[in-house]
């Protein structure tokens, strides 16, 4: 297997609800206008809480500093697994659930926070830039590494970052068992082809920057045991949108596509209180459990909290799942 630490250096930022308009031009031309801007790497996400941001520094530029606007301080990495056609593996399940193992499980043990970002083509794993030497001394049992830069794509050697690490036995540390919300929303998640996107910007636009604004002659959504949640991304020129099926009807059918099965996701939210950035082990402690089931999952997160996305029909074993280790006394 090949892991790659892509050539993108990454700040992950946050939009008030109330500071939007502020942030209206700049997105519009990140989401409509790939020709005016070099951002490579885009990615919105709407929660109850704000607008998570999360883009490369030419994309970062584009932001005015506000009162509105909360950047993390560090610089972000994406990683990316890429199997080479003989994965041993038997594994049906997609997503965060096939390098719960290879990957998050030993980043956290190594005390290395991450922060996921599941697309409909792929699942990034970003780390801190300060990490690097770590991340690449973990993962280089299990993986040849790659660094690209400026579109060529070089082994990483090890010895070149053998100062100074140390493997972090296995001594147990105290984990947090965040408390989990389960909406009750059907998801999707899709792409389309980037050259289509003015057909559904009014659409994304209302979705988007409306979402909050009741149309007119109808009343404001009751219904609370649903969740705001809609993420678009453009990254290297491919499209993603996680939306629940109340916002895919809006949508001209025939655009998005989904993969052929067409399945539905459940959400977990992970976090009772904002989870910030430098906790390890979240990710971790929810999809290896996923793993050891072999159950799917998407999981995305934004500035506050983590959200999990499993097939609808495994939400319950899930759920139980999740209730189980919250039940287990932490070691
Ligand atoms: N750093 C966490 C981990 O390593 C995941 C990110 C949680 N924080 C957040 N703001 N979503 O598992």
């Amino acid at each position: 297997m090949d892991l790659h630490i892509l050539d993108h250096r990454l700040r992950v930022t946050s939009i008030c609800k109330n500071g939007l308009v502020d942030f209206t031009h700049p997105l519009i031309k990140l989401i409509f206008l790939r020709n005016r801007t070099r951002c490579k790497f885009f990615s919105l996400t709407e929660t109850p809480e704000n607008y998570t941001v999360v883009l490369d520094e030419e994309g970062f530029k584009e932001l005015q500093p506000s009162e509105h606007l909360q950047v993390e301080g560090s610089v972000w990495l994406p990683l990316n697994v890429v199997s080479n056609g003989n994965a041993s593996s038997s594994s049906q399940a997609v997503g965060v659930t096939k390098i719960a193992k290879s990957v998050i499980a030993p980043l956290a043990q190594q005390h290395v926070s991450v922060f996921m970002l599941s697309t409909y083509q792929t699942d990034f794993i970003l780390v801190r830039e300060k990490d690097l030497d770590v991340v690449i001394h973990t993962l280089e049992e299990e993986f040849t590494i790659y660094r690209e830069v400026g579109g060529e794509c070089s082994a990483v050697l090890s010895q070149e970052v053998h100062n100074g690490f140390q493997k972090n036995g296995k001594e147990a540390h105290q984990l947090t068992v965040h408390p989990v919300l389960i909406p009750l929303n059907h998801f999707c998640v899709m792409s389309l082809d980037p050259d289509t996107l003015p057909a559904i910007a009014t659409t994304l636009i209302d979705v988007l920057f409306y979402s909050n604004s009741p149309k007119e002659g109808t009343l404001p959504s009751q219904d609370q045991d649903c969740i705001k949640f809609f993420s678009f991304s453009l990254i290297d020129g491919y499209v993603s949108l996680v939306m629940d099926t109340e916002a895919q009807i809006r949508f001209p059918a025939d655009l998005l596509f989904t993969s052929s099965s067409g399945e539905l996701w459940r959400m977990v939210r992970i976090g009772g209180q904002p989870l910030g950035f430098d906790e390890c082990g979240i990710v971790a402690q929810i999809s290896q459990p996923l793993a050891d089931s072999d159950i799917s999952a998407y999981y995305i997160s934004t500035f506050s909290f983590d959200h999990a996305l499993v097939p609808e029909e495994d939400i319950e074993s899930v759920t139980a799942m999740l209730q189980q280790k919250r039940n287990e006394p932490a070691c």
